[in-house]
């Protein structure tokens, strides 16, 4: 139980490695907020998280014997973000950690993308997570203690064609979570972000439908062959599961990591070192 008595705000936790990190910070005793859009965003081209997938987290929390707090929350809305963290102390009278985890994806060519969709884009996986970063941060400087993880990728510092607006709006994550690491260290706060690589969730499995269809192949035996392909570990081995993110990131809350900010670090099945 290493976060007894600790509260986190978990954004995008409907589904996916947001769910992974909420049940993970939960089973070490911290009481979680649970926040997720629960509505499709436009211009995404993929459904995301559900108000029934936010409540099942909710339930999942609870039947591990946990406390959660589920809110509706566009993390691209500062008056949205500002009641979620208000939420948080009002129900559990602190805030602690946040993990800054929800995004939202597409693929196209640079010259195609849209103008609306590169808004979008930039919207919720950049200034979201500074707006996440924002109003967390408020109480967190009155308490003299907090955690901040936002979530990068690997294409924070590698590229890959056809993701322009996706690839500048998580290398950007990278640099506010630097610049932030600098400004709220004077206040005992730690600011850190993690890479992922490449997992099975569902932004993965719409986005690389289209694609495994065109080589006709499954979803699953896509990603089984670019992580074959990519990664230093192979076979089974080579599979990044949330869980994988979810104990970076339970490292990154926990004291253990307690001089160590401004770190971004890669949970990518040796990806980055590999290619
Ligand atoms: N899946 C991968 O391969 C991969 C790789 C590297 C990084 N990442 C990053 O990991 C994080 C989690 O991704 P995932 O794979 O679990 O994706 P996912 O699409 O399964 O989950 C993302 C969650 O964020 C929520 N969300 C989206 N926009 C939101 C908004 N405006 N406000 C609040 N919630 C919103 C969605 O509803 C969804 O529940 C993201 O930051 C993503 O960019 C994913």
């Amino acid at each position: 139980m290493r976060l007894e008595g600790k509260v986190a705000l978990i954004t995008g936790a409907a589904r996916g490695q947001g769910r992974s990190h909420a049940l993970t910070l939960a089973r070490e005793g911290a009481r979680v907020v649970l926040a997720d859009i629960c509505q499709d965003y436009p211009t995404i081209p993929y459904p995301l998280g559900t108000e029934e997938q936010l409540a099942t987290t909710t339930r999942m929390v609870r039947e591990a014997g946990g406390e959660a707090l589920a809110v509706r929350c566009d993390v691209s809305s500062a008056a949205d973000v500002e009641q979620a963290v208000q939420q948080a102390l009002s129900e559990f009278g602190r805030l602690d950690i946040l993990v800054a985890n929800a995004s939202v994806n597409a693929i196209s060519p640079c010259i195609e993308i849209e103008e609306a969709q590169w808004d979008a884009m930039m919207d919720v996986n950049l200034k979201g997570v500074w707006l996440s970063c924002k109003y967390a941060a408020r109480p967190m400087i009155e308490q003299r203690y907090g955690k901040i993880v936002t979530t990068s990728s690997t294409l924070g510092v590698k590229v890959q064609p056809n993701l322009a607006h996706y690839i500048a709006s998580k290398h950007g994550v990278i640099g506010l979570t630097r610049a932030l690491a600098v400004e709220l260290a004077p206040y005992n706060i730690n600011v850190n972000t993690v890479m992922p690589g490449m997992i099975n969730t569902d932004m993965t499995k719409s986005l690389s439908a289209p694609i495994a269809e065109s080589l006709g192949k499954s979803v699953d035996d896509f990603y089984a062959d670019f992580v074959s392909d990519f990664h230093a570990f192979k076979g089974a081995r080579a599979e990044i599961v949330p869980q994988d993110i979810s104990d970076a990131i339970l490292f990154l809350v926990s004291d253990e990591s307690r001089q160590i900010t401004g770190h971004a670090l890669a949970v990518d099945s040796g990806m980055l070192v590999a290619r």
